[in-house]
């Protein structure tokens, strides 16, 4: 079957914040587009593929970038030993076949490449080849995903208004301090209180958000120092590799973070 090894198997763990699972069924129930919007590292590609599997449905993630042209998503004529092919890209793929397209961090692609999304994204569902001189009518299951982070766009690189208009938003945010506690203790296997000492930690450098940091230490980081703890690395090492010297080259920001550390243990 195509598209038979873009099924995810196993249920990939994740941990509802809120409503956004309902939304996203109802979303989905109605093919409107979504976007899913939020910082980086709070559970966006884990919430998407753990609906992918959910839904039962392939899912075929495209890792935006700026150098990414319409025909790498699209496709294009390959040459071969018997003269020219036509060769799907990934969206094509998902549109044919019925897939989740997930385009993750989709602001970091052109605009021009962009707009190949439009026709898709309103009630004619279609995807034009025009290279190929194809018209592609969407499979009935075909659904299009993209995430965006907020706040780290420039005014050249954002989406155009009529992209973003297309699409239902669902926001994610860092989740509570014991919802994340839980989510760091199932993913780096560590205790309850060594987690929620993390999400502390975290909970302080994320309070440092616009004097200097621009983003304080995500879920993902917290995981990471949990992982280094397992491993028996001791706190405040942990803490200094996995939390504070990725985020800040600037020793006031480093030395109030590991303060912030050294108060918790
Ligand atoms: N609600 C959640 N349930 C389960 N795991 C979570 C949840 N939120 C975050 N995580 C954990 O945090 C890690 C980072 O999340 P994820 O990769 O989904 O972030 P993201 O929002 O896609 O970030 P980016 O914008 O950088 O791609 C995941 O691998 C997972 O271990
Ligand atoms: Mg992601």
């Amino acid at each position: 079957m195509i598209l038979s090894d873009h099924y995810i198997a196993d249920e990939p763990y994740y941990r509802p914040v809120g409503d956004e699972i309902t939304l996203f069924e109802a979303a989905y129930a109605m093919r409107l587009p979504v976007m899913l919007k939020g910082p980086t590292g709070c559970g966006k590609t884990r919430f998407i593929e753990h609906m992918a599997w959910k839904l039962n449905k392939p899912i075929v993630t495209v890792a935006c970038h700026e150098d990414m042209t319409a025909s790498d998503l699209v496709g294009r004529f390959l040459l071969d030993a018997n003269g020219t092919i036509w060769h799907d890209g990934p969206l094509c793929l998902a549109v044919r076949h019925g897939a989740i397209c997930y385009l993750d961090e989709i602001v970091e692609a052109r605009q021009d490449t962009t707009v190949v999304i439009h026709p898709l994204t309103d009630e004619r569902r279609i995807l034009p080849l025009e290279k190929k001189g194809e018209l592609v009518r969407a499979h009935a299951g075909f659904h299009l995903v993209i995430s965006y982070n907020p706040g780290y766009q420039s005014i050249l690189k954002d989406l155009k208004e009529s992209t973003k208009q297309r699409f239902c938003a669902i926001e994610f945010g860092y989740p509570e301090a014991e919802v994340e506690a839980e989510i760091v203790a199932h993913e780096a296997g560590i205790g309850p209180d060594a987690a929620a000492l993390l999400v502390t930690i975290g909970e302080r450098s994320r309070n440092l958000r616009g004097h200097g940091l621009a983003e304080g230490a995500s879920t993902r980081m917290l995981i990471h120092a949990g992982q280094l703890l397992k491993h028996g690395i001791q706190l405040e090492a942990a803490c200094r590799i996995a939390l504070i010297l990725p985020i800040t080259d600037d020793t006031d920001l480093r030395g109030a973070l590991c303060a912030a550390v050294a108060a918790c243990v």
